[in-house]
């Protein structure tokens, strides 16, 4: 296969609630490297989530062409995905004898090592979700994620509950997994500061559309579109 992306769609369309509906992707198509990250920024009701959901499967294109190699999804409400009643270590066994890896000492030397990549204690794992702060949750639904071997993490909203000192924490961690690891991102936000920091290359929507796509830098300092300027300059990031 000659193909450099381990994640892409090609003119996504998808309605929800059926045909008779507007759709909520119109002809959208992204392209993510290994390695890469991709920041996917656009106003409230823009489709952003739902092109997540299609990317990873749990939603299914009307039409149009979705290839992405084991994606994984991590969002920003990490507290209500973990069950309350399992201990930490418990929930990440959980996770690998799911994948059927039935050996204890395998998954033992695994989930050790997927604490010490979330830069996580081991004596968190006898803990319950309830007595982590959201940064060490997050740090928790990463770990869960990774433990999958994606090659691609879907991050919705991912540090958007977090105080700005753990979004900070949050964001450094993931760039430095996806450099270890060439794992490619897709990072969702709103915060367009973080998206400069973080990503290489940015996709702005709107209305279910791609409207301008673009490295970091180019998309910053010269953005094409009417749309990507207002939405910069009301993040108060103005050049001119
Ligand atoms: N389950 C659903 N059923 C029907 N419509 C939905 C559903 N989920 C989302 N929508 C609609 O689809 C559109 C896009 O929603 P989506 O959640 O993808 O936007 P978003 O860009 O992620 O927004 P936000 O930045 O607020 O998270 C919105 O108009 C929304 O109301
Ligand atoms: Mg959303």
């Amino acid at each position: 296969m000659i193909n450099e992306y381990v994640c892409s769609a090609e003119k996504l369309f998808f309605t929800y609630g059926g045909k008779k509906n507007k759709p909520t992707l119109e002809e959208v198509s992204i392209h993510i490297k290994s390695g890469e990250i991709l920041g996917l920024v656009g106003e409230s009701g823009s489709g952003k989530s739902t092109l997540a959901k299609v990317l990873t499967g749990l939603l299914k294109a009307d039409s149009g062409k979705v290839e992405c190699n084991k994606p994984a999804m991590i969002f920003q409400d990490s507290y209500s995905a973990l069950n309350p009643a399992k201990t930490i270590g418990w929930l990440l066994h959980e996770v690998q004898r799911l994948q059927g890896v039935k050996d204890k000492e395998v998954r033992e030397e695994e989930i050790h090592k997927i604490m010490d990549a979330v830069e996580l204690d081991d004596t968190y794992l006898m803990h319950y979700p309830s007595e982590l702060s959201g940064g060490q949750r997050q740090r928790v639904m990463i770990a869960m994620a990774l433990l999958a071997k994606p090659e691609v993490l879907i991050a919705d909203e991912p540090v958007s509950a977090l105080d700005v000192t753990v979004q900070k924490q949050i964001v450094s961690l993931l760039k430095r997994l996806s450099h270890k690891r060439n794992l490619a991102v897709l990072f969702i936000s709103h915060d367009l500061r973080t998206v400069y920091e973080l990503c290489d290359r940015v996709m702005v929507m709107k209305n279910g559309k791609v409207v301008e796509e673009n490295t970091k830098d180019e998309l910053y300092f010269n953005p094409k579109q009417d749309y990507t300027k207002a939405l910069l300059s009301s993040a108060g990031i103005d050049w001119e």
